[in-house]
């Protein structure tokens, strides 16, 4: 068996409500809270950016035994910092892995991770004492005043794969690719170029295509939007019952898209509020990327599936979370853009209570972390 040991996620403590994005657009809030189904978006901070989220959601999860057997790291983003150096080796660096270790990046859309954790699983088998970091990191941003803007967010996850995985075995389907233009992000743009529209056709249209006619309690989706997963549902051969839809995209609804994190965010939503005893329980997963990229696998918990995530740390992902006013929000995301493009610049002084990595600083490009705590 080989699949997930260990999962683990981060989301950052800064929140926009979407109320208040609503009043400030002049948009009927139940558009956003009820017709697109967010409540709260999760805004990236002003020291923090993919390499420190996904350590933060890694960190959960490691012990000094996970370390020591991990061979690769694969960092599935497309939020890249740099066109060359791959985000996995300042992760790697910054968490103390092994240094005979490899460490790549990769990229397609929202599915990058998906497909990270397919590659890793063929890695396992043929390193069966080995383990693969599998890291998702992603910041949302479509820029002020569009039609995105109320579909971002940003957050981590990171997980562990392994043979005898602790969480839950990963049992392979059906995946389909086709060429599209949906949502980019050309080399020119600070932000991607989305027709929402024919994404979510594009969607509904790949998930029939893949999906595996089965019935199950509970199947995950790619989230860009929480009630993206009302729509997915009813592409289902045997769509779930609005109770178990509830909480597929729970999580969701208050962290925003998370882009490659997302689908595993909707399973964390599972793991924490099913009212079921889940051990045994097969869980249908819908990997969707655009451009375009989709996949539908099941994974199966084992009986001690709790052993396999840090239950502390996920209860209190969205404890002590920020509240952010328009123009708090409207600061700190143009702080985002000078940041991100800055050659040089010093963040040392944004450090918050919370905090275990941050981004302190760059010089001439190149960006310098710090383990705080
Ligand atoms: N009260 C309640 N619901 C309302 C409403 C109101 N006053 N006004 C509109 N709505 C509903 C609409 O009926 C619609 O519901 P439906 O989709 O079930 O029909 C929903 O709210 C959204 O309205 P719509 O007019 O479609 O919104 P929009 O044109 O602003 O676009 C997205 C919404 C999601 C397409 C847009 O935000 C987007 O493109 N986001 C990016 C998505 C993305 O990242 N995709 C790529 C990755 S997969």
């Amino acid at each position: 068996m080989i699949g997930i040991d260990k999962l683990g996620c981060y989301v950052p403590k800064t929140v926009l409500p979407l109320t208040t994005l609503a009043q400030a657009r002049g948009v009927d809030s139940n558009k956003y809270t009820q017709g697109i189904g967010q409540r709260e978006m999760a805004m990236v901070s002003h020291n923090e950016d993919v390499v420190t989220m996904a350590c933060e959601a890694a960190h959960t999860i490691l012990d000094d035994h996970d370390k020591a057997s991990i061979d690769m790291v694969l960092f599935a983003t497309e939020t890249g910092i740099d066109y060359s150096k791959a985000a996995s080796i300042y992760a790697l660096d910054l968490l103390g892995l092994p240094s005979n270790t490899r460490a790549i990046e990769l990229k397609q859309a929202c599915y990058a991770s998906t497909g990270a954790m397919f590659l890793a699983m063929d890695y396992v088998r043929s390193h069966p004492t080995k383990k693969v970091l599998v890291l998702s990191s992603d910041i949302a941003w479509y820029g002020f005043e569009n039609s995105g803007e109320v579909t971002q967010g940003a957050g981590a996850i990171a997980m562990l794969i392994s043979m005898n995985p602790r969480l839950g075995s990963i049992n392979e389907g059906l995946k389909a690719v086709r060429n599209e233009k949906d949502f980019y992000r050309p080399i020119f743009s600070k932000v991607p170029l989305v027709d929402g529209k024919l994404s979510i056709g594009l969607y509904q249209d790949m998930l029939k295509e893949v999906e595996d006619h089965q019935s199950r309690r509970y199947t995950c989706f790619h989230l860009p939007f929480a009630n993206m997963a009302n729509k997915a549902n009813r592409m289902l051969t045997y769509p779930m019952d609005e109770a178990h839809l509830n909480i597929v995209k729970e999580l969701g609804s208050v962290v925003g898209n998370i882009y490659n994190g997302s689908l595993y965010l909707s399973l964390i939503s599972v793991l924490l509020h099913a009212k079921e005893d889940l051990k045994d329980e097969t869980i249908g997963m819908f990997a969707y990327g655009s451009g375009a990229m989709a996949e539908f696998f099941t994974i199966t918990l084992n009986e001690n599936y709790q052993e396999g995530i840090n239950k502390t740390s996920l209860n209190q992902l969205l404890e002590g979370r920020q509240a952010l006013s328009m123009d708090d929000y409207i600061e700190l995301m143009q702080h985002y853009e000078l940041k991100e493009y800055a050659s040089d610049i010093d963040l040392s002084h944004y450090v918050k209570p919370y905090q275990t990595f941050v981004h302190e600083s760059t010089t001439h490009g190149h960006r310098n972390y710090k383990k705080v705590k």
